[in-house]
């Protein structure tokens, strides 16, 4: 599986050979301005929810892509009125598309979109396709609930926020991977602004020290990761 980084919660992943993604937040990150826009490529863009630093570049990229949008059904609502004609509302659950089964699972944060509306419940994403287990938090505080996400499957890759203040901090991102039962764990949703920069060192010792991997991804940056 690769995975790319282009800053705060906005990734990239290639999974079930489509090319998926995140939380697309780019051209008002003053951190990802190495980043051009055009660059980007996707079949798919999967929304965690509604805020500005989740959803700021979506209308550009879907409509120069053509990328399906996958969101939650209030978001999804919103983004047809975008203009954006391939739209996937959905709401917790799982549903299966081309590029394995994907679940929509509770996060716990909160989702108003950029205009100030409802932008329905915040959430993440688990996805499990050739014996691959993904798992992306969105925004959220540690909660029970993740202790569920292993039940869809072994998860071989989270991907969950490590800034605090917003969300969830270093150590209750480790809390989070003991609950999801995974030990290598990509951060993101730091440095981006004052309050939640970090120590990118220390966060990366902390998960050592409970014997997990923290990725702590530079911007522009390419993984491979394997099961
Ligand atoms: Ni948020
Ligand atoms: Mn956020």
């Amino acid at each position: 599986m690769e995975f790319i980084y282009y800053g705060h919660s906005c990734f990239q992943i290639e999974l079930g050979g489509k090319k998926l993604l995140f939380d697309p937040f780019i051209t008002p990150n003053p951190l990802s301005q190495s980043i051009s826009l055009d660059s980007i490529e996707a079949d798919y863009i999967l929304l965690s929810h509604g805020h500005a630093d989740h959803v700021a570049d979506l209308v550009p990229i879907a409509q120069r892509t053509g990328a399906m949008v996958i969101a939650n059904f209030e978001i999804s609502e919103w983004a047809k009125a975008q203009g954006i004609e391939q739209v996937h509302g959905m709401n917790f659950g799982s549903t299966n598309f081309d590029f394995g089964k994907l679940v929509m699972v509770p996060a716990s944060h909160s989702s108003s979109l950029p205009d100030g509306s409802y932008g329905g419940q915040p959430g993440g994403y688990i996805i499990q396709t050739d014996g691959f287990g993904f798992y992306f938090a969105g925004d959220t505080g540690l909660i029970r609930d993740m202790e569920l996400i292993p039940l869809y499957g072994p998860i071989d890759l989270a991907v969950l926020p490590i800034g605090g203040n917003f969300t969830m901090d270093v150590e209750d991102a480790a809390r989070a991977a003991d609950f999801i039962q995974c030990r290598r764990v990509v951060g993101v949703h730091f440095d981006t602004f004052p309050p939640i920069k970090i120590n990118s060192q220390a966060a990366i010792e902390h998960f050592a020290s409970k014997e997990k991997e923290l990725i702590v991804p530079k911007i522009g940056e390419r993984l491979n990761f394997d099961r």
